[in-house]
């Protein structure tokens, strides 16, 4: 009969997943080289063709109990070929739209194996080292790219360990949360008696500053995130407010500045005019000239 063997979690085998590699002919080597040499054909190959419906992928997705037995390395890579690998999407086949996914240059494939070789921690500078520099130099570069100081501003600021031009975020939605949450504390910052919103929250800010209510503008093509953001931030969801479009999907300038007007008049402030670089179904980029210079008004 055949024995099975079983995996065994033992600080010996602990110590060997960290310092001995999967053998040559393991699946996950095979799986490794296969991607490595031909990474059109093991998508191809791998993703199955044959349409798999949800509940039926479901299925294999149950247990909501951690195993307590341990698996090889090995039969868990040849579960996630089945189970996941198989019906997963294959975003790079010429065929295939959808937004914002697509086929990858090659050399992000080894870019990302080295990455997570290296496995650094941005959070400190002893954990990543050259690493913060050149992510204080790419925000320099995108802040350039919108702002275009000067030589000097750049280099006062770009490697300032008290400052710094941006902050990278995990996706769009931290950063929409992240631009209305300065906007919303540089708006209601300390003043006299008054320690800011930060400090001492939403009531006392509206107190403070003698406003009814807070608003932030956006075409009506605004992406969902900005909602949430208005949520947490305690502005909202209702002041949120979406503004029609005009040709092209793009903001109407002229209805978003009489709707300011509105709301003023009203003693709602305007907090933020946001303007959209690409919808996120139709890609098109708001009048931003003419919204910066409406925020100024
Ligand atoms: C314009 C826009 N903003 C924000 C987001 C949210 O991004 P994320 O899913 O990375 O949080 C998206 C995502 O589609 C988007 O298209």
């Amino acid at each position: 009969m055949d024995q099975k063997r079983c995996a065994v979690a033992s600080k010996e085998t602990l110590m060997r997943i960290f310092t001995v590699p999967e053998a040559p002919d393991s699946t996950l080597s095979k799986i490794e080289l296969e991607i490595s040499s031909n990474l059109a054909g093991f998508l191809n190959e791998n993703i199955a063709a044959i349409e798999k419906p949800l509940h039926e992928i479901e299925k294999d997705f149950q247990s909501a109990v951690i195993p307590e037995d341990p698996t090889f390395v090995s039969a868990y890579a040849q579960d996630i070929m089945e189970q996941l690998v198989a019906h997963s999407v294959h975003t790079a086949a010429p065929s295939f739209i959808g937004h914002m996914t697509s086929a990858l240059p090659h050399f992000v494939l080894p870019l990302s194996k080295l990455m997570v070789g290296l496995n650094q921690n941005l959070v400190k500078i002893e954990t990543s080292k050259a690493f913060t520099p050149l992510e204080r130099q790419v925000l320099g570069m995108m802040h350039h790219l919108v702002y275009g100081q000067d030589e000097a501003f750049y280099s006062k600021w770009m490697h300032s360990a008290k400052t710094s031009l941006g902050a990278f975020c995990s996706g769009g939605t931290i950063a929409n949360i992240t631009a209305l949450w300065i906007a919303r504390n540089r708006l209601l910052k300390a003043d006299g008696e008054f320690k800011g919103i930060a400090a001492e929250g939403i009531v006392s800010a509206m107190l403070h500053y003698g406003y009814r209510g807070l608003a932030v503008l956006v075409s009506e093509r605004g992406h969902y995130s900005l909602g949430k953001a208005a949520d947490l931030l305690g502005i909202g969801r209702d002041n949120f407010i979406a503004i029609k479009t005009a040709d092209n999907n793009k903001v109407d300038v002229a209805a978003m500045r009489a709707k300011a007007h509105e709301l003023e008049a009203q003693g709602i402030k305007v907090m933020a005019i946001v303007g959209v670089a690409g919808t996120t179904e139709t890609g098109n980029i708001d009048p931003l000239d003419a919204l910066a210079e409406l925020s100024v008004e």
